[in-house]
């Protein structure tokens, strides 16, 4: 088709490619010509274990089909080594695809220190280090595109997943300072919280939902935000069987209480605070905080003492 979104002479790094989402997004940039870096450590679904073989199955699928794709094994934990892949085998790296996860739930009395660090160490450590062994040469060519998979847990907190939450959380945090740094120099980076059925969410979500929630259903989105066509920046998607939409913060009209501000007044007013309706705003940076707060002060003294 005549507006088919084509990667051509483009290498796409996709972590955790070897199963799940991950093989679906590297199964699609190759039939979409891209030249692709499947990684994958193979581990169970609590990142336990390794192996090659997850990631080689891939490949072998993609080069079945006509397609140009390398596997890597390292952890994301190591993103140097797979920036080295890329560049060793294609000379470049253009998108990046931080995919890779595992899940330790249990509820937080019960949390082990392991428990905290391994997920940081995978979902936080692993898209900080494999974006930043790239970064540069991103900056360079002035060009890349960059997601990072957050989830609803962290978005919306879910029992169990203190460890989970808090880094899902996290990678949108490091999008949104991307997004404001890549800017200049072409590089867009988006978040995004998908649901799919996969291993991690076989015995979580109903036959009924897994039918309707395939990885190739969530896989358009993603290809669309790694085009090159596409100047979108800064934002958070859900994403879930077809459906696709966007999500932002949004402000309270709040209440002001004055230079003399006192618990108690705030504990009268605490409605005010918490009340969505009226003049609500939509702040994308700290700097509109701070105007909108210095207006209310400066509105508040202009105003006729009676
Ligand atoms: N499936 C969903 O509904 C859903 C919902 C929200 C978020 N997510 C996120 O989407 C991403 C993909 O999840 P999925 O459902 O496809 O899971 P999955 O378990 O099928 O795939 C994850 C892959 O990551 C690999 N991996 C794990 N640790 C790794 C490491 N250190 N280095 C390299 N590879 C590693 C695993 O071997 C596995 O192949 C994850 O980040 C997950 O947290 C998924």
């Amino acid at each position: 088709m005549a507006d088919t979104l084509r990667f051509d002479n483009r290498v796409i790094i996709v972590t955790g490619a070897g199963s799940g989402l991950g093989r679906a997004y590297a199964l699609e940039f190759a039939r979409r010509g891209g030249k692709i870096v499947v990684n994958d450590l193979g581990v169970s679904r609590v990142g336990e274990g390794s192996s090659a073989r997850v990631a080689d199955n891939v490949v072998d699928e993609i080069r079945k089909l006509g397609g140009t794709a390398v596997a890597n094994y390292d952890s994301v934990e190591f993103g140097e080594k797979i920036v080295k892949a890329a560049i060793d085998a294609f000379g470049r790296i253009d998108v990046i695809i931080n995919n890779a996860g595992i899940l330790r739930d249990v509820s937080f009395g019960k949390m082990t220190d392991n428990d905290w660090d391994l997920i940081m160490r995978v979902h936080l450590g692993g898209a900080f280090s494999l974006t930043k062994a790239a970064w540069l040469k991103m900056r360079e060519q002035k060009f890349g595109r960059i997601i990072n998979t957050s989830s609803g847990s962290g978005i919306y907190g879910n029992f169990g997943q203190a460890n989970y939450s808090t880094a899902k959380y996290g990678l949108h945090g490091f999008t949104l300072t991307l997004a404001k740094e890549g800017e200049k120099n072409n590089i867009r980076v988006n978040t995004i919280v998908p649901n799919a059925a996969s291993r991690m969410t076989e015995d979580i979500l109903t036959p009924d939902l897994l039918r309707l929630l395939t990885p190739e259903r969530v896989v358009p989105l993603v290809v669309y935000l790694c085009h090159e066509s596409c100047q979108q920046t800064g934002n958070l998607y859900e994403v879930a069987g077809g459906f696709i939409a966007t999500m932002r913060w949004q402000r309270s009209p709040g209440l002001y209480g004055g230079e003399n501000i006192r618990a108690e007044d705030i504990k009268r007013r605490w409605a005010e605070a918490n009340n969505y309706t009226g003049n609500v705003d939509y702040p994308q940076a700290h700097t509109d905080t701070l105007q909108k707060v210095m207006g209310i002060i400066e509105a508040e003294k202009a105003r006729p003492k009676l």
